[in-house]
């Protein structure tokens, strides 16, 4: 069954266990891998993401014996493979033969062999030989005892958009099929601006480093045909896959930015959705913003379990500043992605690699051996995941809220000369679902023109570039009794980032109730006064239309204009956000808004830094509930429950440890 079924019926738990690359190590090494694996309750391991070389180590060579044997170990010693078709990164000899598939960058640099992921994803040769590999690892190993899944690529958009002689063809190739004639692109990218018209679809180049400023419809663009390049590389392996191997279910690892690819347009086109998180253990909010990553996971395939299939077991070694993960924060964060919907928790990687770029980023089994903290940590966690059979294929329920999430308004959000560099779409989205968060209000994660009736609450972060019927389906939900809330700068384009003519914020002016005649952006680290707290980033000219002022500026230029408007529109009620509040405010106006709204906590009455998410087993909900503080704390729940996790029945109130982590069912 090549679903994520398949791999819940084969695999009866939550799936452990992370990246291996054997092939780093001699081979004794491995038998105390499998060792190593048992006891710490590995499950399914990722092999051979990095093995181009290892694998055809000169042109047409192939040497599989090893992996032979890898795979042979892991079938015994009862670990299931998540097996790459190992394409992520070209070795040196294709590179050496055919320079022409390295990536350029924007402003014409090309970047050499020496890192990974050097290839430029419209390169036929790369996708020729990617595929060619993929068929021979398919054939190789489809029908192996081990091989429980396929893992194509690596982290896709990782590496920045190629830029290209052949990505330029490529691109030309994409915009006379979406635009049809010269004439409808010069429209669409509105190039009669600074002389920009083009004669023909040859003239036509990626946009490389312009004299500032790019045409942001054409870098818009860009980016949309970048992410359509990089599902063709998976989707050319994919084809491979599936014909040989048609009853292992296929995925790749989604980057942790979200931003470079479109998800919504690559969703469809997995079996399961995988995402790698990296949370800085430095970030006091990283739980939060973590959290909304998964939200997106686990909203891409209509809530479809998907699985973590990277996270560090302590630090990683890419930041400025690598923090290490504090004693028991590696396990409540792992506990955090089951909660939101995972049925996998992974890592990068199994044993630490003694040299190479990433010798410093922690592993499962660390430089030291399977002594100390990390191995403890990561044995303890194993076993505990063992037991929760009850848990993998268990969705959530439908949230009470959905948050909109658009990539091309992101990328066009994000675009030069615009009135704020400050405006930042993760910004934005973190800024509203932070205080869903914080309440433990489960949340969805929507495409504007998705069906919102199911929804109590809609929040709506920075929808700047929106089109007309996107918009009408916001406004209908709005009007058939809906709630919604949106922040500022939203229906300003539309998708080829030509303004909405007829004033700001076009086509939301009705349901919003009012009309922007100016923007205000803040200066860098700005504050504005509002009656109650303080604004940032941002500040405008509203002039109400049928809306009412339930916030004031009361500062600056805009002081006694409208800073938070509520709308009662047909059956429903549209607020709207002239600014980002302070956090706190943020909070205070989210709890009465979704209050209003009915959408409730997952919990009533948690404490604060106490999340809950449930789960619906086939036995009925499962609540996840996590300490985050490094207090303990007493929860009171609604009626007594047992602790699957082995901790005391809970009668009416469970206890939880500093980080610590309850799988609460209700009792009878
Ligand atoms: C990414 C990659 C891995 C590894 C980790 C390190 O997620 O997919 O190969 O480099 O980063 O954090």
């Amino acid at each position: 069954m090549n679903s994520i079924d398949g791999l819940r019926d084969r695999l009866g738990r939550i799936a452990y266990g992370g990246d291996y690359n054997p092939e780093q190590w001699p081979e004794h090494v491995w038998d105390e891998d499998l060792r190593l694996m048992k006891e710490a309750g590995v499950s399914l391991i990722s092999v051979g993401i990095f093995s181009w070389a290892a694998v055809e180590p000169e042109p047409g060579t192939y040497d599989f014996g090893w992996l032979d044997r890898v795979m042979d170990l892991l079938a015994d010693g009862g670990v299931a493979a998540c097996l790459a078709t190992m394409t992520a990164s070209p070795p040196p000899w294709l590179t050496a033969r055919h320079p022409e598939i390295l990536p350029t960058g924007a402003d014409g640099t090309r970047m050499w062999p020496g890192g990974r992921q050097h290839y430029c994803p419209s390169s036929p040769v790369y996708r020729e030989h990617a595929a060619g590999l993929a068929e021979r690892v398919a054939t190789r190993y489809t029908g192996h005892p081990a091989l429980a899944l396929w893992h194509v690529g690596n982290e896709y958009g990782n590496v920045a958009p190629c830029y290209c002689d052949v990505s330029a063809d490529a691109f030309r190739r994409w915009l006379r099929e979406r635009y049809g004639s010269v004439d409808a692109l010069n429209d669409a990218w509105s190039t009669t601006f600074w002389s920009q018209r083009y004669a023909s679809f040859d003239e036509v180049l990626p946009p490389r480093s312009p004299a500032p400023f790019a045409n942001p419809a054409h870098a818009v663009d860009y980016a949309r045909f970048s992410s359509d390049e990089l599902l063709a590389c998976y989707l050319v392996e994919k084809e491979v896959l599936r014909r040989v191997s048609p009853d292992v279910p296929v995925m790749t690892n989604f980057p942790p930015s979200l931003r470079p690819a479109d998800l919504w347009t690559w969703a469809p086109h997995l079996d399961v959705v995988a995402y790698d998180a990296y949370p800085d253990p430095y970030d006091a909010a990283a739980d939060a913003k973590i959290a909304f990553s998964y939200d997106v996971m686990r909203s891409l395939r209509d809530g479809q379990p998907w699985l973590l299939m990277e996270q560090a077991p302590s630090a990683v070694n890419w930041r400025a500043r690598n923090a290490p993960k504090p004693a028991g924060a590696m396990r409540l964060w792992s506990w955090q992605a089951v909660a939101h919907g995972a049925d996998a928790v992974m890592f990068f990687q199994w044993r630490q690699s003694r040299g190479g770029a990433e010798k410093f980023h922690s592993a499962m089994v660390p430089h030291g051996g399977p002594i100390g903290r990390i191995f403890e940590e990561v044995r303890e966690l194993g076993h505990e995941l063992a037991a929760t059979t009850a848990l993998p294929g268990a969705r959530a329920p439908r949230a009470d809220v959905a948050l909109v999430l658009d990539w091309p308004n992101w990328w066009a959000l994000e675009q030069d000369a615009h009135p704020s560099a400050d405006v930042r779409f993760l910004d934005a989205a973190w800024a509203l679902h932070g205080p869903l968060y914080d309440a433990s209000v489960a949340c969805d994660v929507v495409r504007p023109d998705a069906d919102l009736s199911a929804y109590r609450l809609v929040v709506v972060p920075n929808l700047y570039l929106v089109d007309e019927e996107a918009a009408r389906g916001i406004e209908r939900y709005v009007e058939d009794g809906g709630t919604l809330v949106m922040s500022f700068f939203s229906g300003i384009v539309d998708p080829h980032d030509r303004v909405h003519l007829g004033g700001y914020p076009g086509p939301f002016r009705r349901v919003l109730g009012l009309r922007v005649e100016e923007f205000g952006p803040l200066p860098e680290s700005g504050t504005i006064g509002l009656s109650q707290g303080t604004g940032t980033i941002w500040s405008e000219d509203v002039h109400l239309e049928g809306a009412e002022a339930v916030e004031y500026f009361t500062t600056g230029e805009p002081a006694g204009r409208p800073a938070v408007t509520r709308h009662r529109y047909g059956r429903g009620t549209a607020w709207y956000l002239a600014t980002r509040p302070d956090p706190a405010t943020t909070r205070r106006l989210v709890d009465r808004i979704r209050e209003e709204a009915g959408a409730r906590p997952v919990l009533p009455g948690l404490p604060e830094g106490v999340q809950a998410r449930a789960r619906v087993t086939g036995d009925g909900p499962c609540y996840i509930v996590l300490n985050h503080r490094t207090t303990p704390v007493t929860v009171d729940l609604p009626g007594p429950m047992s602790d699957l996790l082995g901790g005391a029945d809970a009668a009416g109130t469970v206890r939880l440890a500093p980080r610590g982590v309850a799988v609460l069912r209700p009792a009878g």
